[in-house]
C-alpha cells in the first residue's frame, strides 16, 4: 500500500469516528486567582467531567484574567477562541439588559434568599437571552456572595460618601448606584484594584467577602460597611461554537457537570457568608460597621427602580418574588 492510500484512509477513518469518541480539553477563563472558592470549583468540575466523560474531557482553566478582562473573554468566546468562561453577572448586563435586575439594590437582604432568586424560574428565563445577544450558552448561575462597601476615611452618614472615587465591577445598573449616591464609580477589573487602592486611586470599593478577605483590601481601605447592597451573581458560559459542536448526550454530560459545579459553588458561599465576616472582624486594623441597610442610602431603592424598571420588567418580577419569600 502506498502512503497516500494509508493517509487516505487514516484521515477517512478520522472523520468517521463518532463526535462521542472525540476528545477535548476545554480552555475555561475567569477572572479570579486561584484561591478563590470558583477556581476550587473549576478544577473540581475538571475532575468531574473527565470521571463521567472516562477521559475524553477536560478543563485547562486560565485564572486571575490571564486572557484579558471579562468583556474580552466574551468577546473570545464569540470567536471560538475560548470554549468556557466563569463570568459575572455584571458584565452580561452590557449585553443583557434584563441581567441587571440581579444587581437591584437590597434585592435580597441575606444570601440565603440571593440564592432563592438565582435558582428561581425568572433567573433561569434571563439565561436563555444569552445565545442571540452574546453567542454564548449560559449553563448555570452560581455567585461570590454579598457586597459591601469598603472605605480608606470612616463612613458615618451617606453624605460622607459624596465625591468618593470608588472602584466598581464595570455595569451600567452598579455605575448608576454608585452615582445615585454621590459617589464617583471607577470600573475596574478585579486583578487591578489592590495597586489601585494602594497607589490612592481610589478612595473605596464595592466588594464580597471571599475577595475582600483573599486580597487584604482592608490593608488600604480599613472601614468596612456591611451593607449587603446587592447580590453578586456568576454564570458559567459556553461559547455557542463550541457547543453546536457537541452532540446531545455530551451536551447534557457537560450541562450536568457544570450544573453540580455550581449548585456546589452557591452551597458554599451560603454556608461560609457567616464565617467570613467573623474573620474579617480579627484582620488586622479593620474597623467594622455592621447592618447598614437602605434607609442609610435613603430613597435610592425607589429611584433606582423607576431607571432600571423601564429598561426591563425583570425588576418588578423579582422584586414580586422575592415579595413572596
Ligand atoms: C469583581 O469584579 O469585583 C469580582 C469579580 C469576580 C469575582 C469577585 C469579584
Amino acid at each position: 500500500m502506498n502512503w497516500t492510500i494509508i493517509v487516505t484512509l487514516a484521515t477517512g477513518l478520522a472523520f468517521a469516528l463518532p463526535a462521542a469518541a472525540q476528545e477535548r480539553a476545554f480552555r475555561l477563563g475567569l477572572i479570579t486567582p486561584p484561591v478563590h472558592v470558583w477556581n476550587q470549583e473549576v478544577a473540581a468540575l475538571d475532575e468531574t467531567l473527565q470521571e463521567r466523560s472516562d477521559g475524553r474531557f477536560s478543563i485547562t482553566a486560565y485564572p486571575s484574567g490571564q486572557l484579558g478582562n471579562e468583556a474580552t473573554m466574551l468577546q473570545q468566546m464569540q470567536t471560538g477562541a475560548l470554549d468556557m468562561a466563569w463570568l459575572t453577572t455584571a458584565e452580561l448586563t452590557f449585553r443583557v439588559p434584563d441581567m441587571a435586575a440581579l444587581h437591584a439594590p437590597f434585592l435580597v437582604d441575606n444570601i440565603e434568599d440571593a440564592a432563592r432568586v438565582l435558582r428561581s424560574d425568572e433567573a433561569r428565563e434571563i439565561l436563555d437571552l444569552l445565545p442571540r445577544a452574546t453567542g454564548t450558552v449560559g449553563l448555570c448561575y452560581a455567585m461570590t456572595g454579598m457586597r459591601q462597601l469598603m472605605t480608606r476615611q470612616p463612613i458615618a452618614a451617606a453624605t460622607d460618601l459624596n465625591g468618593l472615587r470608588f472602584r466598581i465591577t464595570p455595569a451600567p445598573p452598579i455605575s448608576r448606584f454608585f452615582e445615585m449616591f454621590g459617589a464617583a464609580p471607577a470600573p475596574m477589573a478585579l486583578p487591578a484594584i489592590y495597586d489601585a487602592l494602594a497607589n490612592a486611586q481610589i478612595d473605596g470599593l464595592d466588594m464580597d467577602f471571599e475577595s475582600i478577605i483573599n486580597f487584604r483590601y482592608y490593608e488600604h481601605a480599613p472601614h468596612l460597611l456591611e451593607t449587603n447592597h446587592h447580590m453578586f451573581g456568576m454564570v458559567a458560559l459556553v461559547s455557542a461554537r463550541a457547543w453546536a459542536q457537541l452532540s446531545a448526550e455530551d451536551r447534557a454530560l457537560i450541562a450536568e457537570a457544570m450544573q453540580l459545579h455550581c449548585d456546589r459553588t452557591i452551597d458554599r458561599f451560603v454556608a461560609e457568608e457567616d464565617d467570613k465576616l467573623d474573620r474579617l472582624r480579627e484582620a488586622p486594623g479593620i474597623r467594622i460597621t455592621e447592618d447598614v441597610g437602605p434607609e442609610f442610602f435613603g430613597d435610592i431603592v425607589e429611584r433606582w427602580d423607576a431607571e432600571w424598571g423601564e429598561r426591563t420588567p425583570y425588576v418588578a418580577r423579582l422584586r414580586a418574588l422575592v415579595a413572596g419569600f
